[in-house]
């Protein structure tokens, strides 16, 4: 099976389930002017992390790495009035285009964008006593991603689900001798979830137009 029918089977479900979306059509189209890197998960991708807050009956979220507010506006438009993201960005110029995007989504009132590296802004975040947060997702710099999970247990309770985009990467992820920081950082993320007992977790690989990668999924179970 090739890449191409992968793209054209995401191609088949996103036109069969995902109705056109002017605003999240318009957020692509922003985020691909501003230069952003095409690193937002796929429509389909988009609809299964708003269909787990769904699940989830989450009111708050926790996500990793905004760029330019796709998988956020997926994630808030689950929530009810009330709701909360709050997306950590280090890059002020992806902040800005995705503060931009959620503005003309409406969401602006539920979406909280903390500009800074995550390390230095999640102590300020924890002392806001926001958390526990319903949904954590990690997909900002995978090398740090250990230290995300960590930060997630601190404002998790149990129920919290935590999702990992990216944990595949092309397969790289069984190289233990990799030199690839980001593989590194996600082989250091499964094992933590792996030997946590707060933790039960999964990883599913998927292929489609964002090529051959994948999810984990870990539930706080304590
Ligand atoms: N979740 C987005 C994609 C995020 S891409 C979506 O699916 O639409 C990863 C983002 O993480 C990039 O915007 C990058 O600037 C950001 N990032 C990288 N290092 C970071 C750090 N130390 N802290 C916070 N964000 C970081
Ligand atoms: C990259 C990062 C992502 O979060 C993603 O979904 C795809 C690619 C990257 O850094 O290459
Ligand atoms: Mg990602």
């Amino acid at each position: 099976m090739q890449e191409t029918t992968w793209i054209a089977v995401d191609n088949y479900f996103c036109e069969r389930l995902i109705p056109a979306d002017p605003v999240l059509t318009a957020t692509l189209q922003n985020s691909d002017a501003g230069d952003l890197p095409q690193h937002n998960v796929a429509p389909n991708q988009g609809k299964f992390l708003h269909l787990l807050a769904s699940l989830q009956g989450a009111k708050t979220v926790l996500e990793f790495g905004t760029l330019g507010g796709y998988s956020t506006i997926w994630l808030a438009r689950a929530l009810p009035e009330g709701g909360r993201v709050v997306s950590l960005e280090f890059n002020p110029h992806n902040a800005a285009i995705a503060q931009k995007n959620i503005d003309r989504a409406g969401l602006s009132h539920m979406v909280d964008i903390r500009v800074g590296k995550a390390l230095d802004t999640l102590p300020q975040l924890q002392a806001e006593s926001i958390h526990p947060f319903d949904l954590i997702f990690i997909d900002a710099d995978k090398p740090n991603n250990p230290h995300y999970l960590e930060w997630s247990l601190k404002l998790s309770r149990p129920g919290t689900l935590i999702i990992g985009d990216n944990v595949v990467r092309n397969g790289a992820v069984v190289d233990p001798a990799s030199t690839d920081a980001n593989v590194q950082g996600v082989r250091s993320f499964m094992d933590l979830m792996a030997n946590n007992p707060r933790l039960s977790a999964t990883a599913l690989q998927t292929v489609g137009s964002k090529g051959y990668d994948g999810f984990s999924m870990a539930l706080v179970i304590a």
